[in-house]
């Protein structure tokens, strides 16, 4: 039998992460962690002084960020961003920055979490789409990593995509939010044309704004998708959904499912990067799964639903997809690839 002094670690150590989470989200939102790697070697009351901040609070954010070891500092208090930190922390356009999502975290997730036990009488949910357009651009800044990643490595892999995505497809992206996706995809394939699809309005006018503004018009475009379907016609070459499936309301899956089989190719591919969540109570352990367990429980107040691996192959098998792979990639999310039966 464990100890309450065994147990108690977990406890601290738990409590840390979350204090390290607002250190580090308030490091990308002030500039902190770029300045540093711009100019290393400054000290905390020359940071204070060039970015205009309280010297006493920059002093203590510094200790504590060395502390933690984000920083590395000498004795003469010079800073410099501890190695292999940069692209995390400091670099926008990197696949590995994870700014976005600290913000994400920080300015809404707390706050849902704030509200659970409040919300846990009712199992009342304020969904995605519902939020407004700031909520949606800074999902779109969390995703970022994730979209140069999927368009530049994961798709390429799929056998036998590769050629044709250089050839140039017509691809759909399902729940494409602020367009971010689409715009990675155009980038890596210019031969392709891209269409997007969303129920989230203000998240519409935002991918239109940055389509517009990377000049990408006449082949990247989005439209607006009924709870009911989407105003397209096929065939598409490619559909893809990154991040969207486990926010589509469970009762809503079938019936997208049923659009996507509707308008894909012939010899076209389906690609789903969701999380999956485990299937038995000691699958929630494993450490692999630690991602979705903790987005399924942060994302209560959403009202998302993570569906399992038998949901999904059944879900797929319903509208007629036959799975060809299913791989996990980066810290816990599933690809899927399918085709149509
Ligand atoms: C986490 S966001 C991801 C957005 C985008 N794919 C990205 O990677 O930034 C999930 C998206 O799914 C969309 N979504 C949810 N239910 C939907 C539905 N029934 N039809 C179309 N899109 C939906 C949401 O509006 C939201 O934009």
């Amino acid at each position: 039998m464990p100890t309450p002094r065994e147990q108690f670690p977990k406890l601290v150590e738990y409590i840390k992460g979350f204090r390290a989470t607002y250190l580090a989200a308030a490091g990308v939102k002030l500039g902190l962690f770029q300045k540093i790697t711009a100019s290393p070697g400054l000290t905390a009351e020359q940071l204070a002084a060039d970015l205009g901040l309280h010297a006493p609070y920059l002093l203590t954010w510094c200790r504590t960020a060395h502390a933690m070891g984000f920083l590395e500092a000498d004795e003469g208090g010079r800073l410099r961003l501890a190695p292999g930190f940069e692209p995390i922390l400091a670099e926008a356009s990197s696949p590995w920055y994870y700014g976005g999502a600290l913000g994400l975290i920080v300015d809404y997730e707390a706050r849902d979490l704030g509200r659970l036990p409040e919300l846990f009488g009712s199992g009342t949910a304020v969904p995605f789409q519902a939020r407004g357009r700031k909520f949606s651009e800074q999902v779109g800044a969390a995703t970022a990593g994730l979209h140069t990643l999927v368009a530049r490595k994961l798709l390429p892999e799929v056998p036998g995509l590769s050629e044709r995505l250089s050839r140039g497809v017509k691809a759909l992206d399902v729940g494409c939010g602020c367009g971010g996706f689409l715009l990675a995809l155009a980038r890596a394939f210019p031969a392709g044309r891209y269409t997007g699809v969303d129920v989230d309005r203000p998240a519409l006018t935002s991918a239109r704004k940055a389509i517009r503004a990377a000049g990408f018009a006449r082949r990247v475009k989005v439209k607006a998708a009924s709870t009911d379907g989407f105003p397209l016609t096929g065939p598409f070459d490619l559909i893809t959904l990154v991040q969207v499936f486990h926010e589509i309301r469970p009762d809503l899956r079938p019936g997208i499912l049923g659009e996507c089989r509707r308008l894909i190719a012939a010899e076209g591919w389906l690609v789903i990067l969701d999380e999956t969540y485990p299937s038995t109570w000691a699958d929630l352990r494993a450490p692999e799964n630690s991602r979705p367990v903790l987005t399924a429980f942060s994302e209560l107040a959403m009202g998302n639903v993570i569906p399992t691996q038998a949901e999904q192959e059944s879900l797929l098998a319903g509208a007629g997809f036959s799975v060809h792979t299913r791989a996990t990639v980066g810290d816990g999310f599933t690809l899927l690839t399918a085709q149509p039966r």
